[in-house]
């Protein structure tokens, strides 16, 4: 029998942007087998993206309630030992929790919830079992970015003094001006989205970042949010003002109407020695910044990285490794876990990740609502 771990995947069908990313990261390292799942609502989608993706349908189920039922009559050696949940996030809660107590591995998709206080429910479901749960923050498996935070861990740049994360996108910006098209998105329906689209969608990607790369927590923060029309009830572009403590501040800007941006996510961290700057759109570079030498640029492979980036390398160096490599280590670590193997404690993000990130949500867009004032975390 395969000794690969039997995954199963909620949503990530033919029509979803995510989907193809973790089916091909589950596959970097030869460590899951995808046995089926619910991609698709419409039965004649669900079944028709299983064929065209060549996996046998007698495990591809009419919708979740079902696949728990059908998966817990299997024997245990057979049973789907982790499932991926990667559904519009109204959908992230209920399918969590039941996967939690009906003793499944999760791996789920950011925002965790929609609500912090659905988050405190999954962290309470999860602390009574003992199955794993992770939530693809996908950006912490680059290569680079684990270097950048083993770098600021040993004191290369010193003590930390200013944090600057930016994550900048365009593609609200032809929805948004079109009163059908914004009433017709889901990221910009409360029902289906949450509390926030732009705060939610990928700020919570900018603060996961700066906590998991300088080990310090966020003490508070205020917020000044645009919803831009009326009629719309999500924000789409917001800036943080972040303080770790009374000397140890920064700011989180983050836009999805930065007209013709992509994906421009960048962070930088200061310290008393240096900087370190990263840049997703050119993640095989990483810029080392001091006062008295001329900028270093790191790149990934090199025998002088750090062990925990060099994990998350496969090639030699030259051979530009990108998202869907940094999701692969983000599995690659889930597969470890599973297996009771060795892993670094950075290798994927928790459940801790995923509830500081609600409760950021949500306090960001309270520091808004109640007119931009300070709020603690
Ligand atoms: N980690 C990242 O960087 C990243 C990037 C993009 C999206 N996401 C997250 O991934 C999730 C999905 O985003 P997306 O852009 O792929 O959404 P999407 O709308 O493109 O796709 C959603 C998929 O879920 C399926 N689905 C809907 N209802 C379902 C149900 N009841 N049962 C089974 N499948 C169902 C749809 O058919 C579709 O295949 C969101 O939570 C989003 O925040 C994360």
């Amino acid at each position: 029998m395969s000794k690969k771990i039997r995954l199963g995947i909620l949503g990530g069908g033919g029509d979803s942007l995510i989907g193809v990313l973790h089916r091909i990261a589950s596959s970097m390292y030869d460590s899951y087998q995808l046995v089926g799942g619910v991609f698709n609502p419409i039965p004649e989608e669900n079944i028709g993206f299983a064929e065209q993706i060549g996996i046998p349908t007698n495990r591809v189920y009419k919708d979740f309630d079902t696949m728990i039922e059908e998966e817990l009559k299997l024997p245990e050696d057979q049973r789907m030992q982790v499932v991926s949940v990667l559904t519009p996030n109204f959908l992230h809660f209920p399918m969590a929790k039941k996967l939690i107590e009906s003793g499944f591995n999760v791996i789920c998709e950011k925002p965790m919830t929609t609500s912090f206080e659905e988050a405190q429910i999954l962290k309470e479901t999860l602390d009574k079992s003992d199955v794993l749960f992770a939530v693809t923050y996908t950006y912490t498996g680059y290569p680079m970015v684990r270097q950048m935070k083993e770098m600021i861990a040993s004191g290369v740049i010193g003590k930390i003094q200013k944090v600057d994360v930016q994550y900048y996108q365009g593609w609200i910006n032809p929805i948004i001006h079109d009163a059908e098209k914004r009433a017709n998105t889901w990221r910009l329906d409360p029902e289906k989205g949450g509390i926030s689209c732009c705060i939610g969608d990928i700020g919570t990607h900018g603060y996961d970042m700066i906590e998991y790369l300088t080990g310090l927590e966020v003490e508070s923060i205020l917020s000044d949010l645009n919803y831009m029309y009326s009629d719309n009830k999500m924000d789409i572009d917001g800036t943080v003002l972040l303080r770790f403590s009374e000397h140890v501040k920064g700011l989180l800007r983050t836009s999805q109407i930065a007209t013709g941006e992509e994906n421009n996510f960048t962070v930088s961290i200061y310290g008393e020695k240096g900087g370190l700057k990263w840049e997703q759109e050119n993640p095989n570079f990483l810029y080392h910044l001091t006062e008295d030498q001329p900028v270093r640029v790191l790149k990934p492979g090199h025998a002088y990285n750090s062990e925990f980036s060099l994990d998350g390398t496969k090639l030699p160096p030259g051979h530009p490794e990108g998202i869907f490599d940094s999701m692969g280590n983000i599995y690659k670590g889930v597969a470890k876990a599973i297996r009771k193997e060795k892993y670094h404690p950075g290798e994927f993000p928790t459940m801790n990740d995923g509830f500081r990130g609600m409760n950021f949500i949500e306090r960001v867009v309270e520091s808004h609502q109640k007119g931009n004032v300070w709020i603690k975390l």
